[in-house]
This record gives structure tokens, C-alpha cells and sequence, in this order.
């Protein structure tokens, strides 16, 4: 048994000029439903079936009011940056005025965090879109993109040089297709048409604001956060890997492509009637320069050749997985670096999430998880080996700083590197916790 997490010495994480992090988002943690205006999420949530054990994101880990003591928990980790994300409803009000109560809850914590050298890593939108916006439409009114870059100029305005480093958003890929086109993700829309269409708007939108922060806070390193499924062949049959360029085009370089090329992979063009409707100039907006670019990493999916959808992604049912059954393959997050890296002019590279849900059980004040502590070492392996062969990889952050509303999953899936007991909303750090401050406290 090794409950421990190493880089190699001479590797450039093993030099304190790497950025170690932890993650979290609000409506995952925050809590304090009450104090803000509602969004998809409280929607999603009180729709019969649509999460798995029932639950919503009222309470989650009353990070609102606990604040203060999870700003210790994440000082105790001895990381170098906090990758939160800022909660629209709680900051804007309806009529699009700050609302100053909720700017305040971020103010003391991004004071506090700066205060004790840790960097705040601040998300604009981590999936928790108002309601009232999407009773206008939401992703699919265009006039949405708009509003989100006013809210970036309002927020980044208020918070000043408080922020080291702004997304404008986490994951288009989720919100797009998860939301508006299969269903599973709030608003739960379900069609193809509407899909592309939310992920041209938030594209657009994260354009639109890019500009805004580049003005209001040239000095943070502002950018946007992807994530990748790298996509393999179930064989290497001519059909197979035919399907599976289509499959990483349609799940993968659709949102990324734009951002440095852009415009959409070869395949949009056989979209037919399900084809967004973009206007002359869009692509001008969407390509703005980033100074980082963010790649959460989780696990790869395997597709087969398919007569009527074209491809079709297959279960690898021998193959080793976590508690929410993705495939454990390491090997991908290599491959997927190395290949951003050939097609595209990367600038910095954060991993912004990398992480594992396990079955955590706590006994007698300790969590076992050496899963999660080999998942970790593996996929930190992954990435010193892309950085050996030339991706900028200068930061990482594991997902999650603690136990959370884990979206369609509720409660029931556990990412974080602190348990948390949702009864008594106490914090125990796990031992894959204490390997990452260990690996980081032995940094030179
Ligand atoms: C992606 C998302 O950004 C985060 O909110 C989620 O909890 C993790 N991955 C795990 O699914």
C-alpha cells in the first residue's frame, strides 16, 4: 500500500513555480438557496426524476455560512490557488443591478484567500444559470450571450484586482449538450437542434466577455475551461475510426475549435436542418485570445461504427472504473494533451479538474481511499509525461476540495478530497487529502 503522491524530482511540479489547487462550484457547495434568486438548477431539481436521490442544492455543504472555516480546510491543504465559481443569481438581481449582499459574500472571501497567498481562480458561470433568463430562453435567445457579458463587466468591475485568474465558463460541453440537447443537465431540453444552438450562444457569450475582462481585469489571466472525453476506436476497423473522428468532432472539438480556428469541425456541415443559426462576425468575437486555456480530464470513451447514428459509444465492462462508473485510463490524458497541443496554438495550460468519485466510507475519523490516492498518482504521471513532451502544463487542481452535489447524482457520488457528513456538515480530510499536502509541502 502506498498512501502516498509523488512527482518525479526533477519533474517541473515537484518546483513550487507549479500551481497546485483545489476546486468547487457554487451551486454545488454554497447553499444559502434563499439569499439568491433562483436558477435551472432549483428548477431541475424539483422536477420529479430528474436527480437521482431526490435532493437539491438548498443546504449541499452550507458553504455560505461556513465560509470561513473551509477557507482554513483549503489553507491546511498547503495548496497555491482556490478554483471557485461565482453564483449570477446571487450577484445580479432581475433587473440586472449588482446586488451588493452577494458581492459582499465574495468580496470577504477572495479578501481572506488573498490574504493568507492563496489564489483565487474565479469561474463566471458554472452551470447555474437565473431562471428568469431561461424563461426568456435561455442559452437558446442570443440576447442571453449579452446579458452574461454585462454580468461579467458588473462582477469583474466590483471585484476589482481581488482575482487572480477568471473563466468565463466551465465546460460549454455540459451546459450545451447535457442541458439542451439529451436532457440529463438542467434546463433539460432535449434535441440536437437545440443543443448546438445553446453551445454557438455560449461561445458567443464567452467572446463577448472575454473582451469585457481583458478591459476591466487585464491583469488576471483570463481564459475559459473545457472538458474532453478523448475518443478511441473499439477497433481498428476502417468503419471504427471513421465513427469515432466524427464522435470527438461532435463531443470534443466542437468546443474548442471555434476558440482558436474559428470555426466549427468538418461535420457541421452535415447538421442539415438541426444547423444553428450564427451570424455574420460571431466567429471574430469567439476567437479572442485567451491567456490560459482550462482542461478538466476524467476518463475516454470507446465508440463502434453504427448504421443509424454513426457511431455509438461501448461499455468497456473489464476495465477498471469509479464509484460512478468511468473507465480509469490515465493514458488519455496524456494523449488528449499532447494532441490539443499538436492541433492548436495553446497558450498556458491549467488543469482545471482531475479527480475521482469512490465509494468513501469513514471509519473511526479516517477515509481509506487509496483508489482515489492511485487515481491521482496516475493522472499526475499522465501529466508529467505531456509536460516531458512539450504541453505548457503549468497548473492543477484536483475536483473536488470536498464531498458535493454531484449535479443528476445528487449527494450519492463523493469527488471530494475532504468527506463531508451532510447530517453534521463536518469536514474530515480523507487520506487522499492528506497525500496532496503532503506531495505539495514537498515541493522545492
Ligand atoms: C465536471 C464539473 O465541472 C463538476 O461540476 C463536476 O462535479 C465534476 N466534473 C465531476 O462530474
Amino acid at each position: 500500500m502506498n498512501m502516498k503522491i509523488t512527482v518525479p524530482t526533477e519533474s517541473p511540479m515537484a518546483s513550487k513555480a507549479f500551481t497546485f489547487g483545489v476546486a468547487t462550484a457554487s451551486f454545488q457547495i454554497e447553499g444559502a438557496a434563499d439569499t439568491r434568486l433562483p436558477c435551472i438548477w432549483d428548477t431541475f431539481c424539483a422536477t420529479k426524476g430528474k436527480i437521482r436521490d431526490g435532493s437539491d442544492g438548498k443546504q449541499a455543504c452550507e458553504h455560505v455560512k461556513l465560509w470561513k472555516q473551509d477557507i482554513d480546510l483549503i489553507e491546511s491543504l498547503g495548496v497555491d490557488a482556490y478554483r471557485l465559481s461565482i453564483s449570477w443569481p446571487r450577484v445580479i438581481h432581475q433587473d440586472g443591478s449588482l446586488n451588493q449582499q452577494g458581492v459582499d459574500f465574495y468580496i470577504q472571501l477572495l479578501d481572506e484567500l488573498n490574504q493568507r497567498g492563496i489564489k483565487p481562480f474565479v469561474t463566471l458561470y458554472h452551470w447555474d444559470l437565473p431562471q428568469h433568463i431561461e424563461d426568456n430562453g435561455g442559452w437558446l435567445n442570443r440576447e442571453t450571450a449579452y446579458l452574461f457579458a454585462d454580468y461579467a463587466g458588473k462582477i469583474s468591475q466590483a471585484l476589482g484586482d481581488r482575482v487572480y485568474s477568471y473563466a468565463t465558463f466551465n465546460e460549454p460541453f455540459c451546459s450545451a449538450y447535457l442541458g439542451y440537447e439529451v436532457g440529463i443537465h438542467a434546463p433539460g431540453k432535449a434535441s440536437v437542434k437545440d443543443g448546438r444552438q445553446a453551445a454557438h450562444h455560449i461561445l458567443l457569450a464567452h467572446g463577448l466577455a472575454m473582451k469585457v475582462l481583458q478591459t476591466n481585469s487585464p491583469n488576471s489571466k483570463n481564459g475559459i475551461v473545457l472538458n474532453f472525453t478523448p475518443c478511441y476506436a473499439a477497433t481498428e476497423s476502417e468503419a471504427d475510426i471513421h465513427a469515432t473522428k466524427l464522435a470527438d468532432e461532435y463531443m470534443n472539438q466542437w468546443y474548442i475549435k471555434p476558440l482558436f480556428d474559428g470555426c466549427y469541425p468538418d461535420s457541421f456541415a452535415s447538421l442539415g436542418d438541426n444547423t444553428p443559426t450564427i451570424e455574420a462576425g460571431d466567429f471574430d468575437i469567439i476567437k479572442q485570445p485567451l491567456d490560459f486555456l482550462g482542461i478538466n480530464f476524467y476518463t475516454r470513451a470507446v465508440y463502434t461504427a453504427c448504421d443509424d447514428m454513426q457511431y455509438q459509444q461501448i461499455d468497456m465492462p473489464h476495465k477498471p472504473k469509479t464509484d460512478i462508473g468511468w473507465e480509469i485510463y490515465p493514458q488519455a490524458f496524456t494523449d488528449l494533451l499532447t494532441s490539443l497541443n499538436e492541433l492548436y496554438p495553446l497558450p498556458e495550460v491549467y488543469i482545471t479538474e482531475n479527480g475521482a468519485a469512490m465509494a468513501d466510507k469513514l471509519e473511526n475519523g479516517q477515509v481509506n481511499d487509496q483508489d482515489r490516492v492511485d487515481y491521482y498518482q496516475q493522472h499526475l504521471n499522465a501529466v508529467d509525461v505531456a509536460i516531458n513532451q512539450g504541453v505548457n502544463v503549468v497548473g492543477y487542481f484536483a475536483w473536488s476540495l470536498m464531498d458535493n452535489f454531484e449535479w443528476a447524482e445528487g449527494y450519492l457520488k463523493r469527488f471530494g478530497i475532504v468527506y463531508v457528513n451532510y447530517e453534521t456538515q463536518e469536514r474530515t480530510i480523507k487520506n487522499s487529502g492528506l497525500a496532496y499536502r503532503n506531495l505539495l509541502n514537498a515541493r522545492r
